[in-house]
């Protein structure tokens, strides 16, 4: 089933509108010579572990790549620590004083944190979490806001190798009382709340609901986040939650870097996957550094001087990658900011890119949307003439957003990387390269050095240029998921048997006569709404979990900003009244369950859902009738005339939005 729109993908593969880079931008790039690509292909190991000797390792390694598909190991044998990489190496260089993050909270405080600064915040943490009897291999949950306590106890982790579990500070009680017990973390990192637009996002109280049900919990660590604002403070329970501040007091600022394997575990960080079950995606310590801090390295052609800012949050894992690891691990200064981009006003971002002097700025697609229809006076308010680089990632990139950002943010002169990739990738696969690729607005180009892609048809055959078909990756690279935690069985049959050998990345793909790939979303029952993984089956499981509902069907609808938003289609149980408030109810009980990300755009009451014989929903044809096609293959369908009628009511309804 492939979501590919035909019309959207004809004016995509007519997109001519080459962008070569500047000689200038290519002279002194750090992926200045095309022979990266063959060199790449002729020696992937030799590439990737030359790459790898600009880590500091405890032990090198025996072997580059073990590969027995779907099992990989990187680097077995050779021990090293991610946070000792990230953190320490620069503190003990010429690096000590230069600035590693940059904080800029969302009501305008801000943070400046030195490699030095950050070691010995890290190296506190650590020793708390040991006093905390946090042990190497435990797992520690981190729900947090974007302050810079949330990067801090990751590396802390890191430094005693514990591995960390980050839940996105926007996802509900439900939803962390499930990552925390699928991962029987010890211990919990929260704060008494995170700022949002002014409001504050009640963290602990969140926290203190997932806690009634996770067992695994013994100690869980505040951070005093709003209450130094004159609010009154969160309750604590006795014996088992502490004070960030208080517990890092008495903390001693030494602390030895654990030595890790390179194939221990670093961290693992939930995704929606195509069941309402999320998945852990497992990503190792060697292979998991040295592809994050290669790619961005390369791809976002980082100097030493440059001021980095990647607008995605930690909770995701662009923050993970390209905020914390792949950055620190390069010595970069890291720029992390707290709030939205339209608080107080529209130009925030703009305004950051200016106080900061920012250089390399990397955002999503849908932010680009929202910033274009808010007009381009925010940017022009501002000087952003410090920008030399522009990346996006998430979400495929219209031509038209690629084209006012390249206009009114890089002012015509910075080139755009879009870089597609995936949590399970854990690393930018698809990229041009700043310096080597002319690029074609709304395509990621071409794979980075060493990764192969293919793009299949449903028997397993390369379908060759301007075909659609499902994008595998061919070769492994360094910093792919090892598994899914706990359930290995899962990971081989969701990534690796639909065509054995290959990893299905479960997007749709075309390449054109120049080899440009185009990336066309997903093809399975995964939504991306404004640049955020959702399944349809999770929203459609909070949505039955609703007294009043007997079935749901839930939808990706194409959407002008997010990408996609979602779209319900429910019928109610016997006796339940259709109505506006009750819409509402189901609205929120879905916002409650997982998160105000996943909160229906528009809820459509319908007294039969179109089925196939064997009692399949066909949400295909569902999203023909709320985006307004015609119908596709109805010939399946157990009851044909459900699905005119639907369609029809549908359209008597009006849009349901
Ligand atoms: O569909 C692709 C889309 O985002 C999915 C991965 O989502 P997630 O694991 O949450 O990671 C997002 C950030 C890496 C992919 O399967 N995607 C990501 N980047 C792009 C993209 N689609 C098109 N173009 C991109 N640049």
């Amino acid at each position: 089933m492939m979501a590919v729109r035909q019309e959207k993908l004809e004016a995509l593969l007519n997109e001519t509108r080459l962008f070569a880079p500047s000689e200038k931008f290519r002279h002194g790039a750090n992926a200045g010579d095309p022979a990266i690509y063959q060199k790449a292909d002729a020696d992937l190991t030799g590439f990737w572990a030359e790459e790898a000797l600009r880590l500091d390792w405890f032990k090198r390694w025996d072997e580059v790549l073990e590969w027995n598909s779907p099992w990989v190991k990187w680097f077995n044998g050779g021990q090293l620590n991610a946070a000792y990489n990230c953190v320490d190496r620069h503190a003990a260089s010429l690096r000590r004083n230069k600035v590693a993050i940059i904080w800029e909270g969302e009501p305008g405080d801000a943070r400046l944190l030195t490699y030095g600064m950050l070691q010995r915040e890290v190296n506190r943490f650590a020793n708390a979490l040991k006093s905390l009897g946090v042990k190497k291999g435990d797992r520690v949950a981190i729900y947090l806001g974007m302050v810079p306590e949330l990067a801090i106890a990751m590396l802390a982790c890191a430094k005693i190798g514990a591995l960390h579990s980050v839940v996105f500070g926007g996802f509900s009680a439900e939803a962390l009382r499930d990552r925390i017990n699928d991962a029987q973390a010890k211990v919990l990192v929260t704060a008494d709340g995170a700022w949002r637009r002014g409001n504050v996002v009640p963290l602990k109280a969140n926290a203190d609901e997932a806690l009634k049900e996770t067992p695994s919990i013994e100690k869980v660590v505040v951070v005093n986040r709003v209450g130094r604002s004159g609010r009154a403070p969160v309750p604590m329970v006795a014996g088992r939650d502490v004070w960030w501040d208080g517990i890092i007091a008495d903390a001693p600022v030494e602390c030895a870097a654990e030595p890790m394997e390179a194939e221990d575990t670093l961290f693992i960080l939930y995704t929606s996957g195509t069941t309402g079950k999320p998945k852990g995606v497992v990503h190792t310590t060697g292979g998991y550094l040295v592809g994050t801090s290669t790619t961005h390295r390369y791809i976002f052609d980082l100097k030493e001087d440059d001021v980095y800012w990647c607008t995605a949050d930690i909770g995701w894992v662009t923050g993970h990658s390209y905020i914390v690891y792949g950055p620190l691990a390069n010595g970069a200064t890291t720029l992390m900011y707290e709030g939205t981009p339209d608080f107080p006003d529209r130009g925030r971002m703009w305004g950051i890119v200016e106080k900061y002097g920012v250089n390399v700025f990397y955002t999503a697609p849908t932010a680009i949307r929202s910033m274009m229809r808010w007009g381009t006076e925010w940017p022009a308010q501002h000087d952003l003439s410090s920008l030399r680089l522009l990346g996006t990632v998430g979400e495929p990139i219209n031509p038209e957003a690629w084209m006012w950002y390249h206009e009114n943010v890089g002012h015509t002169q910075c080139p755009i990387v879009d870089t597609w990739w995936q949590t399970e990738t854990g690393m930018i696969l698809i990229s041009p390269l700043p310096g080597l690729t002319a690029t074609k607005p709304g395509s990621a180009t071409r794979p980075f050095p060493g990764v192969q892609v293919d793009i299949l048809d449903e028997d397993g055959n390369s379908v060759g240029p301007g075909a659609g078909g499902n994008l595998v990756l061919t070769k492994p690279w360094p910093a792919m998921l090892r598994t899914i935690y706990g359930d290995p069985e899962r990971f081989v049959r969701q990534y690796w048997s639909r065509y054995p050998g290959k990893y299905l990345t479960g997007d749709g793909a075309k390449v054109d006569n120049d080899g440009y790939l185009w990336l066309m979303g997903r093809v399975d029952d995964v939504m991306n709404v404004a640049g955020h993984r959702i399944s349809t089956y999770e929203v459609e499981s909070a949505l039955v979990d609703h007294p009043s509902v007997a079935e749901a069907a839930v939808i990706g609808k194409t959407h002008d900003v997010k990408g996609q938003a979602i779209s319900a289609f429910v019928t109610l149980k016997e006796g339940a009244q259709m109505s506006e408030a009750l819409k509402e109810e189901l609205k929120q009980h879905v916002a409650k369950k997982i998160g105000a990300i996943a909160r229906p755009d528009d809820i459509f009451f319908t007294a039969e859902l179109p089925k196939t014989r064997s009692a399949k929903i066909m949400r295909r044809l569902l999203r023909d009738i709320a985006e307004g096609r015609a119908l596709g293959d109805t010939t399946t369908l157990a009851d044909p005339t459900v699905i005119a009628q639907l369609r029809d009511q549908y359209e008597s309804e009006g849009d349901a939005d």
